[in-house]
This record gives C-alpha cells, structure tokens and sequence, in this order.
C-alpha cells in the first residue's frame, strides 16, 4: 500500500513532467503545427522505436539572468535529450525545440547535447541530432558560443568512431551550422529547413545580393548545388524515417560489424539483363543505376546524394545480406567523366565506409577526368586527388567492375587494382586504356593524319588498329591488373563470392598520427 507522502511526490513529479511536456506553451505549439512541423518530442516519437526512448535531463534549466531571462525558464531549456533503438540498436538522440525560445543554443542546452554524445562514443553508439533553432541564444552572448565549440570537439573527436547524423528541420544559421557538416549524413526537410552561414539580410547588407531563404540555403539547394545536405526529404516523416533506414546499414561503431539482414535473393543469381545492357556503340550512354539494382539484394539502393554531382552514383546496398557501399560512374551524365563535385562526393563517401568496416564495391565506366578551364581553375588536381587517396588508403575489402571505358588517371583512381584494391573484375566490353582510340591515334599518328587529312578511311584504319589492339580487357587481364575478365550476367554472383573471399580481410597502413588527404 503506497503511503500517502509517496503518492503525493508521485503527483508532484507527474506534474512536473507535465510541465515539461509543455514546452513553449501552446501557443507556440500551434504554431509549429502550421508550419507543417513535428514537436520535438513527437520527431524522437517516429524516429524510435515504439516505447524505447529514454529521456535524459528534462528539468535542466538554463541559468542566464540578462534581460529578464530569469523570469523566462522551461523544464529541458528547449531540446529534448537521451537515448532509444531503432531496429533494436541502441542511439543516443537530441531534439531541439523551437517552441522554447527559439531552440536557441544555450549553455545548458550545449551541455545536455555534450552529455548524450559523450555517452555515444564512450558506449559505442551513433548519434542522431535533430535540429530546430534559430542558432546561438543571443542573451547569453559567449556562452553559447562556447556550447557550440563543446559541440563541435565532440563531432571531431566522435568522427570515424560513431555514426553521426544530423537532420535539419527548421532554421539553422550561423554556429548552427557547423555542427551538421563534420556529422557524416545531414538530412533537410523539403520548405521548412534552412541551412546558412549568414542569412539573406546579412547578405543584401554586404553584396546587395537578393535572395530568399530557400533559394539561399533550402534543402534543395544543398542537395543539389551546394552538397551540404545528403537527402532532401518531403516531411518530418519522411526525414525521420529515412534516418532509421540508412541506420539499418550502419554499425554501431569503427569496431562493429555491419548488420547483416537474412535475404531470399540467391547468391548465384543470374543477371541475364546485364549481357544485354552495354550499348555496343562506346558513345551510347546507358543506366548504371540498372546495373547496380540488377546485380544487389533484392534490387535495392539507398542512393546518396542523389541529386548532387550525378556523373558518379553512391550508395548503400547488400549483397547475400551483407552491406556494402557502393560508388559507380554514371555514362548518362557527362559522359560519366569525373570533376571537382563527383570527386569529393564519392571521396568523403568511401572514407566514410572504410572507417566503419563497409566494403566498397565500385563499377567503373569512365572516360577521364571532366577538361576545362572552369574544372582546372577550381582545383580538380587537388580534388581529384581526394578520390585517389580515399581509394588508396581504404583497408576494407575494395572489388572493382569494369563494364565499358577505364581510361587513364580516371582507371587508376576509380579503385583500380594498382590502388590496392583487392579484386578487379572486367566486362568483355571493357576499354582499360590509357585514352580513347580516336584521341589516341590523333597524338601518335598526328603527322600521318595531317598527310591523310583527305582521306578519312586512313583516319578510322588507324583507330580501328588502335581500337583492337588496347580497346578491351585483355591488355589489363595480361598484366594481371584485371583477375577476370567476366560475362556481365555473373557479376552478382562473382562479387559475393569476392566479399566471401575478403571476409577476414586484414590490411594495414604505416602507423601514422594522421595522413594529410588533399583538403
Ligand atoms: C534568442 C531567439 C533566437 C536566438 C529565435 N529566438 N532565435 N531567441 N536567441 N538566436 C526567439 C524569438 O525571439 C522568438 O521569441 C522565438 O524564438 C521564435 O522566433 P521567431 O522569430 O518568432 O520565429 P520565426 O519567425 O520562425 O523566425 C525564425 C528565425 C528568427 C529565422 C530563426 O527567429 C531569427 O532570425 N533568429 C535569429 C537568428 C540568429 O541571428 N541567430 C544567431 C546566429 S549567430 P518569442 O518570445 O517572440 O516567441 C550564431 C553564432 C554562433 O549562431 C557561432 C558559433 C561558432
């Protein structure tokens, strides 16, 4: 029989979680609702599993006395923080509120977000941070400034250790974005959320440029110019829900495995749509997106990126259940050529997954790198040099498909064999080459070509001569650059076999404090 003294405390701590539960008030409630957007509380609600979230400092207030702020306190001071499963693993999660002034960055709040994420990386778990808030709380000044350098040290020093994912879903300037772009995927919900350094007052006041705030830094600018952001998701729903599905390929931490899922898609499944994809003309583009799904479990590709630098495909996948990812030249966009966008995306993306034990299964059908003044000037020695030294200095088990042109430095880059990648697979229709023959012969043959310019007939004896003798695998396959050249229909099974092979793959690199990647 409870004693009247505990049924009284348990009323005054039911009361004081109601409280809490309040948030800003309803006012401010409603009006998140208008804006088509969650609570905090109902955002952890879609993104965990049902019942698992623990919350963690709900009656932590912030201790600002500046303007009055003493008389403005909410339980929690506007981010909801603790720990939950998703498909039944363990992560530690905040969630900013926006209904208590402004989901502003206070010192308290930094101190809440510093202790789940300390907790993330000592226990081994990824953190997911929800965004909302209109950035540094102005009143407090340099505090929290300070909350959000807190923040930062641990996304640093969390970064190749635990997964971190943000999702943007309202406002995010200033410091507010920092945080997001060391964190290894950012979501953006589609019209409510914004991410910029300085906003468009700030920007009119300096340049006089005009602009709005979702053209400045919306989720479709960023997940298509910019690159900022990974997925721009439709809802709250939808983002939310995004997150838990790229959770499913992503272990816990740099020392677990991958989840491995139970597949009904046979291992030695036959892809027969493959000995019919690749146009026989070399000029004629085709989807390496359907070569991807043809050949993965269940023909399923949580692309990332998909809408930014879209000559090079990425992704998650599984092959006999087993995730890996995935990086592919795409011949329908530029030709599949590499530049400056293509080179960074799939460089940050394989270092992603060689830091979390996520093979890296590439298919390469690339003419070079992109020519022009533009791709030059902006740098592309040095971020192409990106790509070469993510694929070099990956340890985790790299297999290589070759369906159609590797030529050039782009060969060497794309996960070749001479990159220490483990197994390189080629199509009979591959082009491992050093140019393409028409390019080739007008260096070599330059002065019998001037003599012929008449006689275009000399000009395509010379490619077709040119075309035979380095235009295939078999070069390659001769120096044992290429282990196999393979009918296309196999490739499912011959890269499971491959990830079978690698399973125990153990590889080192010379003990160091850290390289120096090509910044
Ligand atoms: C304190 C803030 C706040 C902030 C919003 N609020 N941002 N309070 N500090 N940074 C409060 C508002 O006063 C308001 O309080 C409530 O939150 C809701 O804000 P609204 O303006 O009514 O909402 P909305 O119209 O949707 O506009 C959202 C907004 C705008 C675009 C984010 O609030 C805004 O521009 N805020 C300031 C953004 C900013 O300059 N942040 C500082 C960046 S500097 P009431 O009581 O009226 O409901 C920075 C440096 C960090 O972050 C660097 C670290 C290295």
């Amino acid at each position: 029989m409870m004693t009247e003294k505990m049924q009284h405390l348990l009323q005054d701590l039911e009361h004081r979680n109601q409280k809490a539960m309040e948030g800003g008030g309803s006012d401010r409630i409603a009006k998140q609702k208008k804006g088509n957007r969650l609570s905090a509380r109902e955002r952890l609600d879609v993104l965990l599993d049902p019942g698992s979230f623990v919350e963690m400092d709900r009656f932590v207030t912030h201790r600002c006395t500046h303007y009055g702020m003493e008389n403005n306190k909410s339980p929690g001071d506007g981010v909801v923080t603790g720990y939950g499963r998703v498909n039944g693993k363990i992560v530690y999660v905040s969630s900013q509120d926006f209904t208590v002034i402004g989901g502003s960055m206070s010192r308290t709040q930094a101190n809440k977000i510093c202790k789940v994420m300390d907790l993330a990386i000592k226990n081994g778990s990824p953190f997911i941070s929800l965004n909302d808030s209109g950035g540094a709380r102005i009143q407090e000044g340099i505090e929290s400034l300070g909350g959000y350098a807190d923040i930062f040290t641990r996304n640093v020093l969390g970064s190749g250790v635990i997964p971190q994912i943000t999702a943007i879903m309202g406002p995010c300037a200033g410091g507010a974005v920092y945080s997001p772009s060391i964190t290894d995927f950012i979501f953006m919900v589609k019209n409510s959320s914004y991410m910029f350094v300085t906003g468009p007052d700030v920007i009119k006041t300096v340049t006089h440029e005009d602009v709005t705030k979702e053209d400045l830094g919306g989720a479709l600018t960023h997940s298509q110019k910019s690159g900022v952001a990974h997925f721009a998701t439709e809802d709250d729903k939808n983002c939310l829900l995004m997150i838990r599905e790229l959770l499913s390929f992503l272990p816990a931490n740099n020392l677990d495995d991958a989840p491995v899922l139970p597949t009904n898609d046979r291992p030695d499944r036959i892809v027969e749509n493959l000995n019919t994809l690749i146009p026989d003309n070399p000029k004629k583009p085709y989807d390496m997106l359907q070569v991807i799904t043809e050949c993965v479990d269940e023909g399923y590709f949580l692309e990332i990126h998909k809408h930014y630098a879209q000559n090079v495909i990425v992704g998650f996948a599984r092959f006999n259940g087993r995730p890996v990812g995935i990086v592919a030249n795409q011949p329908q966009v530029l030709a599949g050529c590499l530049n400056i966008e293509a080179s960074r995306k799939a460089a940050r993306f394989i270092r992603f997954c060689d830091a979390f034990n996520i093979p890296v299964v590439s298919f390469v059908d690339v003419p070079g790198f992109l020519p022009g003044k533009d791709q030059e000037w902006n740098g592309i020695i040095t971020h192409g040099a990106k790509l070469l030294y993510a694929y070099a200095e990956a340890t985790v088990p790299k297999i290589t498909v070759i369906t159609r042109k590797a030529y050039g430095g782009a060969y060497i880059v794309m996960g070749s064999k001479l990159l220490r990648s483990d197994v390189n697979l080629a199509f009979p229709s591959a082009e491992i080459a050093v140019m393409g023959a028409e390019g080739a012969v007008n260096v070599i043959f330059r002065e019998e070509i001037a003599k012929a310019k008449d006689s275009p007939a000399k000009r395509a004896e010379l490619i077709a001569e040119y075309e035979e003798k380095f235009s295939n695998p078999y070069v390659s396959a001769e120096l044992g650059y290429t282990d196999e050249v393979i009918e296309p229909a196999l490739t499912r099974k011959r890269i499971i076999d491959s990830l079978e092979m690698l399973k125990h793959k153990r590889d080192l690199i010379p003990p160091k404090k850290h390289g120096n990647i090509p910044l």
